[in-house]
Order: C-alpha cells, then structure tokens, then sequence
C-alpha cells in the first residue's frame, strides 16, 4: 500500500459525512462549505490587508518567538464585532457547523477564533499539532482556503498525518479542511505562489 495520497476536494459539504469522518478518521475536507462570491470577497480582502501591511509576521507558542523557518505566515486575527459582512456569513456557517458537531459527537465547542493567513512563496509550516493534548483548548482546526487557480504544481498543500499514511490537500479556493487539534499532525509544504487562508479553531473555553 502506498504511504501518501493525494487528495483533491471535490465532495459537496455534508454534515453527516463530516461528523463520521471527524469521529472516525479525524479529519475531513469538502469544497463548497461557503459561496464562491463570499470566497472571492474574502480573499481580496486578505490582499487588501497584505497590500496595506497590516498582517504581521506569526509567532510560535505562547511566547512572541519568531522562527521564519519553523512557520512563513503572515497572519491577522479576526475581531468579529468589526469584521465585514463576508467574514460575518463564514462565521455564521462556523457557528452553524459548530452547534452540529457539539449535537451529533458531544464535543462542548463554546466558540471559535480566526485569523487571516498568507503564506508568501516557499515558506512553510512544519509537522506540528495545534493542540498538544491538555494544552490548551483548541478542538477542532478549521481552514478555509482563499486561492484563486490553485495547481498541483503550485505545492503548498495541508499535509495531514493520519491513520499511518498522509493525505495532501490542495488550497484551493473555496476548499474547507476540518481536523482535531489534538491528535491530527500536519504541516504546510511550501508553495510557488503565496498562499491565503483563513485558519481558525473551534475551542471549548470561553
Ligand atoms: C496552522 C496550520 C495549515 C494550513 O495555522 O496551524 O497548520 O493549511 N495551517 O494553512
Ligand atoms: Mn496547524
């Protein structure tokens, strides 16, 4: 059996898949979880915030440490009193897949935190989790991805590390990817062009 499949997200968003596929496998990914108008909005608005230089340079862990090398992003943190109406609609789609989740697996998501993400050509994310267990409070990653034409050929995928193989997702725009922040290991392989998302968590601390 290979070790590595590369995965290309064609499926239409499903409830009942996700909630399976996140009890049984810890991840899942789908291609329309937001209209494609509201996917264009947000990603000029993420090149807008590029273009004025408001996004800053992501740190690692608790701490300020800045390692390029370790994680390339450059990030904003969303604030939702003051975001737009098409950061507004994702939310609510959030909110709405949030109560599901908490409905059909039990999970005690109380709310979600987001920021914007660009990561410029070739940078990188390496292997990592975004919740060592007990850590911290993260349940679920949520990423949505922003760009316009994404190739095979442009790299840059979401490597996730499951089930003892790793599966590539491609960041195309409109392309939703959900995992658990525990247990699920990924990272972000570099890219040929920069690579926009919008990444968030849904945590159960309030
Ligand atoms: C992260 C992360 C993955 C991606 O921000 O913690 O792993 O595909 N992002 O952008
Ligand atoms: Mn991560």
């Amino acid at each position: 059996m290979s070790d590595s499949q590369s995965h290309i997200t064609f499926a239409a968003f499903d409830i009942e898949m996700c909630a399976e596929a996140l009890a049984r496998h810890g991840w899942y990914s789908c291609c329309d979880f937001l209209e494609s108008e509201t996917v264009t909005a947000l990603r000029n608005e993420i090149i807008d915030l590029s273009q004025h230089g408001t996004l800053k340079k992501a740190a690692i862990g608790s701490g300020a440490d800045i390692h390029a090398e370790v994680r390339g992003d450059f990030i904003q943190w969303i604030d939702e009193v003051t975001s737009s109406r098409h950061v507004q609609s994702y939310l609510r789609r959030i909110g709405d897949l949030s109560s599901e989740l908490n409905r059909m697996l039990y999970c005690g998501i109380r709310r979600f935190e987001a920021h914007y993400a660009l990561y410029p050509q070739g940078t990188v994310y390496q292997r990592h989790f975004d919740n060592f267990k007990g850590g911290n409070d993260r349940l679920f990653s949520c990423i949505l991805y922003l760009n316009d034409d994404w190739t095979g050929s442009d790299g840059g995928a979401l490597r996730l590390y499951h089930d003892g193989i790793h599966t590539d997702v491609l960041p195309h725009g409109g392309v939703f990817a959900i995992f658990r922040s525990d247990t699920m290991e990924h990272e972000v392989l570099p890219a040929r062009r920069s690579r926009m998302s919008i990444t968030g968590w849904m945590r159960r601390d309030m």
